[in-house]
């Protein structure tokens, strides 16, 4: 019988092909999602001079927030597989001209980073939450207390069809397989401390936090 869960090399290839396809558009579709964009960055609780993980960082939306919580002392290290998502964050910070943000041109199964760092970000990054090579490489990289925010898309209960409908489309587009699409942040769960969780859109979108041990 063939595994449900695709191969990782061949996820990984589906992942980065979107991506390729998306990169010109992206920040425009994810426009509707600034307000929790904003809720997952208050939720770190950056502190002036920290160092956060923006991982799966895509063209670099976040990178402005957690700026303003890090401060000119502190650094934004952003870890990102596809290069054309890549290629639009390196622009963004050069136009901005932040001197403290680290690109990382990774998966987040292989990233390294220099340090540990205080804080990690997963906002609308399935793939990377459903990959526990990912979560362990990404958490190895945390300080003990480092607080930790995961948002994104999730089943929700089956009389909101309506948030159902819009899950489905959304990841059709955004991620490689929908494998624990009904609990994507499950292994996240397991590696934390102070674990928390709540939804909006009806269940269809989660909001996660919590400490690495
Ligand atoms: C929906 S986008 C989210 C981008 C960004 N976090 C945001 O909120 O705008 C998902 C991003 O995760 C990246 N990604 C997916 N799997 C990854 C992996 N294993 N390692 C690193 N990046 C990955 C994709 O290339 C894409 O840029």
């Amino acid at each position: 019988m063939r595994s449900a869960v695709r191969p990782a090399a061949r996820r990984r290839a589906a992942a980065l092909e979107q991506y390729h396809l998306r990169a010109a558009h992206y920040d425009a579709e994810l426009a509707a999602f600034e307000p929790l964009r904003a809720e997952a960055v208050a939720l770190l609780a950056l502190q002036p001079g920290e160092r956060v993980l923006d991982v799966g960082c895509g063209t670099g939306l976040s990178f402005e927030l957690l700026e303003r919580g890090v401060g000119g002392r502190g650094e934004v290290v952003g870890i990102e597989q596809s290069p054309d998502m890549l290629q639009l964050a390196r622009e963004r910070v050069a136009a901005h001209g932040w001197r403290n943000v680290t690109l990382v041109a990774a998966p987040a199964e292989e990233a390294r980073v220099h340090g540990k760092m205080d804080a990690a970000m997963f906002h609308f990054t399935h793939d990377v939450l459903r990959a526990p090579r990912a979560l362990d490489n990404v958490l190895g990289h945390l300080k003990p207390g480092a607080r930790v925010v995961a948002v994104g898309l999730q089943w929700a209960p089956p009389w909101a069809w309506p948030a159902n409908l819009f899950v489905a489309l959304a990841a059709l587009y955004s991620i490689s397989a929908f494998e624990g699409l009904g609990r994507p942040w499950d292994l996240l769960a397991r590696r934390l401390q102070h674990f928390q969780l709540h939804t909006t859109l009806l269940g269809g979108i989660y909001v996660a936090s919590g400490v690495a041990r």
